[in-house]
């Protein structure tokens, strides 16, 4: 093997331990020591001191789930600043499916209901788009069958060295258990619209 190579193989396997799988602990390279880097909101805190997969991701394909939100029924008449999602500006928006079910207090919420929350940094840029989406009884019944993902794909400057220049995490990474760790204390799962906003 000459020498060029040799140090490629290296550097590949240097990436594959440091990248390679999110349920490593510590001995895999996860600078975080096998607790859980999100236990807290990796948005409003620093969660281990950064990522060393982030930076990777260079770029992220469109929205899957919740794509097409913006058209949808809006659950708020203004934007309100939310402590669960980074302190950040947000508004909340959820497709025909579970619109009525979402307003109506004890409601079972439909399978196929999908609900989005956009969010903007202080300065106004775009932050996180939060999205959930209501799965058949199989898909985590542990957890009322619920999928998440977050989507930023320019992650604002600020947090680039954490995240890297985009992210999209979606259920079933370990990286989205933060937020079912949270939701799942409330009830249905979803944690509502404050009274000042809501539109219904
Ligand atoms: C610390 C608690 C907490 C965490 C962590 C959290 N959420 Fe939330 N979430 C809430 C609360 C409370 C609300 C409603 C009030 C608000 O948004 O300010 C909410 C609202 C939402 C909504 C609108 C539907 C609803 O519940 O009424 C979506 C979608 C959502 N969150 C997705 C996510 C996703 C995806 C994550 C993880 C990437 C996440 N949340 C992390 C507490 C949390």
């Amino acid at each position: 093997m000459s020498m060029k190579k040799s140090l490629f193989v290296g550097l590949a396997a240097l990436a594959l331990s440091a990248c390679g799988g999110s349920q490593q602990g510590a001995a895999g390279g996860d600078p975080c020591g096998g607790a859980d880097p999100c236990g807290g909101d990796p948005c409003s805190a620093d969660p281990c001191g950064g990522d060393p997969c982030g930076a990777a991701a260079e770029g992220v394909g469109p929205l899957g789930v919740g794509a097409g939100y913006e058209s949808w029924t809006a659950l708020a008449t203004d934007k309100w600043k939310s402590k669960t999602h980074g302190g950040r500006m947000v508004l909340t928006y959820v497709n025909d499916v579970g619109a009525e079910a979402y307003k109506t207090e004890d409601a079972e919420i439909p399978v196929g209901t999908v609900i989005v929350k956009p969010s903007w940094e202080s300065d106004g840029a775009a932050g996180p788009v939060f999205v959930m989406e209501k799965r058949a009884d199989d898909y985590d019944p542990d957890n009322e069958n619920w999928y998440y993902s977050l989507y930023w794909p320019e992650v604002a400057p600020k947090w680039q060295k954490r995240l890297g220049k985009a992210v999209y995490w979606e259920s079933p990474s370990d990286k989205v258990n933060y937020c079912i760790n949270c939701h799942e204390n409330y009830d249905r799962y979803l944690g509502g619209i404050p009274d000042e906003v809501k539109a219904y």
